[in-house]
């Protein structure tokens, strides 16, 4: 049996490969950083030829640091920054533009036109999702209206359409000389074009759009042997795992009951609970979406509560307000003071999601006085991220009428033990961090694995997951409260900043 699995995770700010053991250990890592564009307000694109490239030298790092071959590794399992849209010609390869990160906005104006149109809501039905800038179609549509000749490839069939996995699997698999054009059903789930009933393509979604589907990948699950890797860093691989990140995460995290639920903490927060075989629509201002499909195994759903900005918001302050040098110095900062002097900072700097979905809000730092230091709003950068996910975990118990008992969480900003501690006090309800922090590349290993029986079943999976650490509620409930009324105050401080 080779020795290990390999997962790639493209995220919004780095490419990482990671190398897993059986026991679903990391053996070993590459990880590279990718430039963030932002041509004017709003707008965010990543170069997908950099990402291409960072890829193989992340592959080739994590293989070289422990000698390891193709004959080492018994599949390849990406995930990837959802929503992100790539277009690109098929026999040549190269995009037609930039990515456009899930982040940019520059389909609000196409979003208040299908408001007025037809309100907001008006594909939950079909997709789980409401008209806003975050999802792949709108941005697709955008870039068919705005890049002089893609329209008309796109019809000829010529210029291809993925999201970041997609545009990865194609050129692993060889590009231009026979690349194989594939999704799956999460990733798809984010498009805001697959019906959530029947996992295709939606040709009344593809007619509201303007959407030739003839440029889209075939839909496939999360788990099954998509081609070979013909690239000559790891020829011969099977490519058997994809899922987008956050439900690359639930899978990491083992949640594979109804019920259970994963946050993590990234350039956003995304937290998913398993809602299993059933279609649960969401009265509160959450995502219906798919968790994950293993194979010919029945589709999984999930709610989703998905908040644009957390970490983001550490690294606006490091690199733009320059408070900090690096993002982890945030922690020692917000630890010279007591409370938050009675700042609150709303970083709605691409509207806000879940629950409210305001795609006119704004940032903005609310409860200003004369005493508000350096480190008080620290501290209400970090909170912003707990209230944040208190705001969605109070939809999430309306909508599942699950009360949460315990939250896991992962990701980068879970070093953060200010954080961590807040979090719990203001959840009231405890927060646990898994042995392996890397959920999100471990979901896709999983993926990948059980693909090609390196993994028998989820059984087995879940005998990997171990507690690292647990915080556990300590704040009074009128402390709690007071706290949360201010940052629900200065929420309606960020409204329709574009008017
Ligand atoms: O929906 C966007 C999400 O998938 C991005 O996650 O971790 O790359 O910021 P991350």
């Amino acid at each position: 049996m080779s020795k290990y699995i390999a997962a790639i995770d493209q995220g919004t700010t780095s490419t990482r490969c990671i190398l897993f053991n059986h026991q679903g250990n990391i053996v070993s890592v590459g990880q590279k950083e990718h430039e963030q564009i932002y041509p004017q307000p709003g707008w965010v694109e990543h170069n997908p030829e950099e990402i291409w490239k960072n890829t193989l030298e992340v592959i080739a790092i994590a293989r070289i640091n422990v000698s390891a071959t193709s004959s080492d590794i018994a599949a390849i399992g990406i995930t990837n920054q959802r929503e992100t849209t790539v277009v690109w010609n098929k026999r040549t390869g190269r995009p037609y533009y930039n990515a456009l990160v899930w982040q940019d906005t520059r389909t609000t104006d196409l979003v208040a036109k299908y408001e007025k149109e037809g309100g907001l809501n008006q594909f939950r039905d079909k997709t789980g999702l409401p008209v806003s800038t975050y999802f792949s179609g709108l941005k697709l549509q955008w870039l068919l209206e705005n890049v002089e000749g893609l329209r008309s490839d796109a019809e000829k069939g010529e210029a291809i359409f993925g999201n970041i996995d997609t545009f990865l699997i194609w050129n692993l698999t060889g590009g231009p000389h026979g690349g194989i054009h594939v999704t799956d059903v999460t990733n798809a789930s984010r498009t805001q074009l697959m019906n959530l009933h029947s996992l295709q393509w939606d040709e009344d979604m593809l007619l509201a759009y303007n959407i030739p589907g003839k440029m889209l990948p075939a839909i496939k699950s999360s788990s099954e042997i998509y081609g070979t890797v013909t690239n000559e860093v790891l020829p011969g691989v099977p490519v058997a795992g994809d899922l987008g990140d956050q439900h690359a995460a639930l899978v990491g995290q083992t949640c594979f009951e109804p019920g259970m639920a994963k946050n993590t903490y990234g350039t956003g927060c995304f937290l998913v609970m398993n809602t299993g075989s059933e279609i649960k629509m969401s009265e509160h201002g959450l995502l219906t979406t798919i968790a994950y499909q293993f194979g010919n195994d029945p589709v999984q759903y999930a709610l989703e509560g998905s908040v644009a900005v957390t970490g983001a918001l550490v690294q606006w302050v490091r690199d733009n307000m320059g408070l900090i040098k690096k993002s982890s110095d945030i922690e020692k900062l917000a630890r010279t003071v007591e409370d938050n002097g009675g700042a609150y900072f709303v970083p709605a700097f691409s509207g806000l999601y879940a629950p409210y979905w305001r795609n006119d809000a704004r940032g903005v730092i609310a409860g200003l006085t004369r005493y508000v230091n350096k480190g008080h709003i620290a501290r209400a950068v970090l909170e912003a991220t707990a209230y944040q996910t208190l705001d969605v975990v109070n939809a999430m118990e309306q909508d599942s009428g699950i009360q949460l008992s315990s939250l896991r969480v992962d990701g980068g900003m879970v070093m953060n033990q200010l954080l961590m501690q807040f979090q719990a006090d203001m959840l009231d309800t405890q927060v646990v961090s898994p042995a392996v922090a890397e959920t999100t590349a471990l979901g896709a290993a999983y993926a990948a694995g059980l693909a090609v029986g390196y993994w028998k079943n989820t059984d087995e999976l879940k005998q990997n997951w171990a507690v690292a650490h647990t915080w556990n509620p300590d704040m009074e409930a009128a402390k709690r409260e007071e706290l949360y009324k201010g940052w629900q105050k200065a929420v309606t401080k960020s409204y329709a900043w574009m008017e």
